[in-house]
């Protein structure tokens, strides 16, 4: 038989299912700059740029891309791509200066006519309540370790809510918990920058209770609404078979990955990650009834994924340093050390490793639920330049489109994933890397705001438009 050219054609793709979301991400401190404007008040951010030494080169988010009044421009952007989906992140100190109390009209109103102006164009907005931006006010108070601030968040949800909920369905309550919990006050390295492990434990418990919390009111209003989270997940490999690289890989595995999915989708923490973490705390902040919503059921899960952790067995004991003098983003597991493979590694120095995230999504529909999931961000940082005004990125081209593959083999395997965001539509404010990484599919000259789509950007255009990949 003789195929038409329209089959061979459909023989050499890779087709995802009819329905798919093909996305971009931002978030609100890394894109809007606008950092005083119309009554925002300053968040944990602004403090932290403003300390010395925090982030490269005393970068700020005070301008960024400038987004909060080019917004239009980049929803065109995206519409010309082709983009469906639009994951953007709400400023919770733009919209509720003091973290408590009245809402600034002002900064609900710039939401407003972003997504009116996102729908007007066939784009869907996926809107993110936390992506790390605390309005320092409740930092001031104590931050995520009091067990207030998770109240004052399921507040800060309903009064978005009240004003975007007519014109948004796609809610997810926090980006990331993970980093807020252990990089802001476990190692330091982003807002508010404390080094207290207790602290990042509980900070990690009341992040959850707050998505519980405002995860139960968004559902109760809205059940029409999507409500769910997005957690950044590794894949964990012990360096070698040996019962001590295998505990370290499984320590590792638990306070990355387990602690949250454990509490969100189970209800209960694992209880290997609770006897870890046996010297650092009793979990005595963990009170009656916390994970039960904790474990509200969510409409869809959010996935971020960038890499796999390789882990060894620690040194010998008389080798190691004490656990409370080492600043760490892994309490009760500071001396397990994370061991390069030399496989090829972006400008951030994270491996490629797009089978990992394969495994990631296998594991997590097999292990813990049957939710729809989306890879809510997946990118890479490479150094771009322009050279006569085009920019050509093929290693970015190549990690996306590896990644997609992973994405396309996990369907096929049955993985309910029902969408790709990449991360990112722009080149950003990459936190304490300040503007020395790049991970847009457009290139941005800060000075000029001149914004370049990357030979990426115009490749996931056409991925977008044939609905999926060429065939290898
Ligand atoms: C994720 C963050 C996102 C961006 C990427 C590179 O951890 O959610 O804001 O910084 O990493």
């Amino acid at each position: 038989m003789i195929e038409s050219p329209a089959t061979q054609l459909d023989q050499q793709m890779i087709r995802f299912p009819g329905g798919f979301r093909w996305g971009v991400a931002t978030a609100a401190y890394q894109i809007e700059g606008a950092a005083t404007e119309d009554g925002r008040g300053p968040s944990i951010w602004d403090t932290f740029c403003r300390t010395p030494g925090r982030v490269i080169e005393g970068h700020t988010g005070d301008v960024a891309c400038d987004h909060y009044h080019r917004f239009r421009d980049d929803v065109k952007l995206m519409a010309d791509l082709g983009i469906t989906a639009y994951r953007f992140s709400v400023s919770w100190p733009r919209v509720q200066p003091a973290g408590s109390g009245p809402a600034n009209q002002a900064g609900l109103d710039f939401y407003r006519r972003l997504v009116d102006d996102l729908r007007a164009h066939g784009i869907e907005p996926w809107l993110t309540l936390y992506h790390w931006d605390l309005p320092q006010p409740l930092e001031d108070a104590g931050g995520w370790p009091e067990r207030d601030t998770a109240a004052r968040f399921a507040d800060y949800a309903m009064l978005t809510h009240d004003a975007l909920g007519d014109r948004v369905s796609h809610w997810t309550t926090l980006n990331e918990p993970w980093c807020s919990a252990f990089l802001g006050y476990g190692s330091g390295v982003h807002a508010p920058g404390r080094q207290e492990s207790v602290a990042a434990v509980r900070a990690g418990h009341h992040l959850m209770l707050g998505h519980g919390l405002a995860t139960r009111a968004l559902r109760a209003s809205a059940p029409e609404h999507e409500v769910g989270a997005t957690v950044n997940l590794y894949a964990v490999s012990p360096q070698t078979d040996s019962p001590g690289d295998a505990d370290a890989a499984r320590r590792i595995d638990g306070l990355a990955n387990r602690f949250f999915l454990d509490p969100m989708l189970r209800g209960s923490y694992p209880t290997d990650v609770v006897d870890d973490l046996r010297e650092v705390t009793d979990f005595a902040h963990v009170r009656d009834g916390d994970l039960a919503v904790i474990a509200t059921p969510m409409t869809f899960l959010g996935i971020n994924y960038y890499s796999r952790y390789v882990v060894a067995a620690p040194a010998p004991e008389g080798n190691r340093e004490p656990y409370w003098r080492v600043p760490s983003s892994w309490p009760g597991s500071e001396q397990v050390p994370f061991v390069s493979r030399g496989v090829p590694v972006t400008d951030m120095d994270w491996e490629i490793d797009s089978a990992g995230l394969l495994e990631t999504l296998v594991r997590v529909n097999r292990e813990y639920t049957d939710l729809p999931l989306y890879v809510t961000e997946n990118g890479a940082a490479f150094a771009d330049r322009v050279v006569d005004g085009e920019v050509h990125d093929p290693e970015r081209l190549a990690y996306i489109d590896e990644h997609l593959r992973a994405c396309h083999e996990a369907i096929e395997a049955g993985v309910p994933l029902r969408g790709y965001f990449a991360w990112s539509l722009l080149d950003n404010f990459e936190w304490a890397w300040g503007y020395t990484k790049r991970f847009g599919l457009v290139h941005v000259d800060y000075d000029s705001q001149v914004r370049i789509p990357k030979s990426s950007a115009k490749w996931y255009a056409e991925v977008i438009r044939r609905h999926g990949l060429a065939a290898q």
